[in-house]
């Protein structure tokens, strides 16, 4: 099983700005959390406790103020500055002390995921013990990610490109990545593209070359939400809204989901309710614990 986890979540938020001139992406909210829960949960939906997050030089205390050590929640979180935007797969170099030759799943951190069979599917994937594991999910707009021709009998991946400006395929690859230890390897042999970073497509395509790509989808009952422009970063924090209201349930609460994993007790809850103070999402934790 992967047991460890990177998030990255830097990156100058440039199609955010004013918005991110002060604050990283990833600490503004989405409705009413920080949009850097959403990936964390999803890295603890597939039982992985030991994270690394990856901020920008200069930002270390904004997000230690939000995550100080993961002890709360059951979780080993350590964090690692990157210099400067150089790329997604920088994640792996910056991280390779903590790597430490094991197998490792990225997710970034501006990423959200939601649906029925994720936590099915999470673990799924971090069984991966050779090679990497992307997941794919169709979208209107390809141009805008990294996409994957697919064979559609044997559902394999036949070709991968980043923004492909002539049409591809509908499947995004999202930015959820699993990969055994080589990626550290692989990372250091990349060389900076046209644009003057490191591409994920470029590492992905060196477990491709060997035949070592594999590939998990989430179908229609499933939401994989970009939160790249302000629009669509909007439309995300409509969506968990609705649902929040409908049901009465939080998605990404990090508490829950470690309670749920067995990880934390009643203590844990009450004192992140003391961290968090007088608010809504504290009324929600008094509630898990009764
Ligand atoms: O969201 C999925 C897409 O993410 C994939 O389909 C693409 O293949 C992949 O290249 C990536 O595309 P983006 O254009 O969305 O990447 P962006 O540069 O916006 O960075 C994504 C996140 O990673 C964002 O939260 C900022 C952070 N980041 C990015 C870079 C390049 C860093 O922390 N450091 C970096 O060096």
């Amino acid at each position: 099983m992967i047991k460890k986890g990177i998030i990255l979540a830097g990156g100058m938020g440039t199609r955010m700005s004013p918005l991110t001139k002060a604050v990283n992406k990833q600490l503004l909210p989405i409705y009413d959390k920080p949009l850097i829960y959403y990936p964390l949960s999803i890295l603890m939906l597939a039982k992985i406790k030991d994270i690394l997050i990856i901020v920008n030089k200069g930002q270390l205390n904004q997000y230690k103020k939000l995550l100080p050590s993961g002890k709360n929640l059951g979780l080993k979180i350590t964090y690692k500055e990157q210099e400067k935007p150089r790329g997604l797969p920088d994640a792996f170099i910056i991280g390779e002390k903590f790597i430490n030759k094991s197998n490792v799943a990225m997710i970034l951190g501006d990423n959200f995921f939601y649906g029925q069979n994720l936590s099915k599917l999470l673990s799924e994937c971090a069984k991966l013990k050779n090679g990497s594991k992307v997941i794919l999910h169709s979208v209107q707009n390809p141009e805008s990610f990294g996409v994957a021709k697919i064979n559609p009998k044997t559902k394999k991946i036949l070709k991968i490109i980043e923004k492909p400006k002539k049409f591809v395929s509908n499947y995004a690859i999202t930015g959820l990545y699993f990969f055994d230890k080589k990626v550290v390897e692989y990372a250091k042999k990349l060389k900076p593209s046209k644009r003057g970073e490191l591409e994920i497509i470029d590492l992905i395509n060196k477990y491709k070359k060997r035949n070592k790509l594999y590939s998990e989808f989430i179908g229609r009952g499933g939401a994989w939400l970009d939160t790249g422009s302000i629009s669509d970063y909007y439309k995300t924090s409509a969506f968990v809204q609705a649902i929040e209201n409908r049901q009465g349930l939080k998605i990404a609460c990090i508490e829950e989901i470690a309670l749920l994993n067995g990880w934390i007790g009643k203590k844990e809850i009450l004192g992140q309710i003391g961290f968090y103070g007088n608010c809504e999402y504290s009324s929600y934790l008094k509630k898990l614990i009764k």
